[in-house]
């Protein structure tokens, strides 16, 4: 079963074999490992090192083990070492003599570099998408929720009135950012690395353009022990993708603390809850306390990566093998928490009613009660104090600033007079912020109407 037997006089241990094997999981890649061979055989072919009928025989073969794989028809089985002495093996086994000429000028080392970048790229793409359908999701309750009042917090204190559509906009930039990461890394990674051989490049007159070409990429890797050697992206990606589950957590946290029974800004939908086996009262947010957890393990894979490469002499090395099982788990675990997080909040249900009650009750206007004084003259850090005297009255008779009868405002300083009502009230608060970014009607629809054909284009 070994592609390197000859020079072996005996057979490998059976816990060295299983040790040393990573069929179990590079089969993850069986596609990109056959579609890398067929673009090899064709250049191969075209550089006259294959016959035109050899080139045939093994391109239907090749296409015949993955249909086969994908039908459930041919099993992967772990006898082999890896999914390349896989493919081959089969391909001898099937076709006879030609299949042992697949392997001409090619090396292991050039072929996993390239079925691992085929498979990344791939799921570059399918991210990519999730977090498009994460930010149409976010983009409709925006639109749907720019007079939905809510207090805005810093140090977890109520701070200011927000809208829910602008709270959401946060969230919106940050996924955005993240798609356009994972572009930079798509394009950055997107050059071949078939045609490095084990590091030296080979003797046959190999056409590494035809191969970039026939792949989809932007061209061929420029040094080839490097193009062995490189992981760059694995981390790229990694660190892209932790970055994700950050925002993603910090949404999490949000939700997990607006669905609590204390804030009831938010219920999430049944179907995504689950239940206690002891309290029957409960109803509990696992869903998203889950993405929380796992950001943890995707953190883990990036700094496995890091300390994993740290120290490796050029170029190609075992150790590189270590990079595959945290990448897929990683990448299938994003998929997931992106996937059940947009399902979680479209389903989710607002509680306008306690999210504006809130903003009412927390002293959110009393940087605009202190603005107020200032447009009638008095220097903003006097005003300061003014309205501090009176948030601190508001406080020992439980009332808000809107409920102070005008006699208390003027007791503290003549200024005031009955239009402080409106100049503090929730809707002025908030529409009066209309710079570009902030919540203010006029300037939530501008973003919006941004954001609309961002996602229309892109
Ligand atoms: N399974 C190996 C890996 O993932 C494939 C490359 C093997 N190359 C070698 N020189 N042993 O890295």
């Amino acid at each position: 079963m070994k592609l390197w037997g000859g020079r072996f006089t005996k057979e490998t241990d059976q816990l060295v074999h299983n040790f040393n094997a990573s069929i179990s999981f590079d089969q993850k890649f069986y596609k990109q490992d056959i579609l890398g061979s067929i673009a090899h055989v064709t250049m191969l072919e075209k550089q006259g090192i294959l016959e035109q009928a050899e080139k045939e025989t093994i391109i239907e073969g090749l296409k015949s083990i993955l249909t086969d794989i994908e039908s459930g028809a041919l099993e992967i089985t772990a006898e082999h070492e890896d999914i390349h002495s896989f493919v081959e093996a089969n391909l001898i086994s099937r076709i006879g003599e030609p299949g042992k000429k697949l392997h001409t000028g090619r090396s292991r080392n050039d072929q996993v570099a390239l079925d691992m970048k085929l498979y990344t790229r791939d799921e570059i793409v399918t991210l990519n998408d999730l977090l498009k359908e994460l930010l149409i999701t976010i983009h409709g309750i925006m639109k749907a929720n720019t007079e939905t009042f809510m207090p805005g917090f810093t140090h977890l204190q109520k701070a200011q009135p927000v809208t829910l559509a602008h709270h959401f906009g946060a969230y919106f930039e940050m996924f955005r950012r993240d798609r356009s990461r994972l572009r930079d890394i798509y394009d950055r990674m997107n050059y071949c690395p078939l045609g490095a051989g084990a590091l030296a490049g080979t003797t046959y007159p190999l056409d590494r353009n035809k191969t970039s070409a026939l792949l989809n990429f932007d061209g061929p890797t420029l040094n080839s022990m490097d193009s062995v050697s490189d992981r760059d992206y694995l981390i790229e990606l990694l660190s892209a993708l932790s970055t994700i589950m950050m925002h993603l957590s910090r949404f999490c946290e949000e939700i997990i603390v607006w669905n609590s029974n204390e804030y009831q800004f938010v219920e999430i939908d049944d179907s995504y809850s689950t239940g206690s086996s002891i309290m029957p009262q409960k109803k509990n947010p696992d869903i998203a306390e889950l993405v929380r957890g796992k950001t943890g393990r995707v953190y883990g894979a990036l700094i496995s990566i890091l300390t994993t490469m740290k120290g490796l002499p050029l170029a190609y090395n075992k150790d590189m093998q270590e990079d595959k099982e945290l990448t897929f788990d990683a990448i299938d675990t994003v998929k997931g928490c992106i996937s059940l997080f947009t399902g979680m909040i479209s389903t989710m249900k607002f509680n306008a009613g306690r999210m504006e009650a809130s903003a009412r009750n927390g002293f959110t206007n009393a940087t605009d009660a202190a603005d107020y004084l200032v447009k009638h003259g008095i220097p903003f850090r006097d005003a300061h104090g003014i309205i501090g005297q009176l948030v601190l009255l508001c406080i020992g008779k439980n009332i808000s600033l809107d409920e102070l009868p005008l006699d208390e405002y003027k007791k503290i300083s003549p200024v005031f007079e009955e239009d402080i009502y409106d100049a503090i009230s929730m809707k002025t608060c908030v529409e009066k912020r209309n710079t570009i970014g902030a919540p203010g009607g006029d300037a939530m629809k501008q973003v919006i109407a941004i954001n609309e054909k961002y996602l229309l284009e892109s």
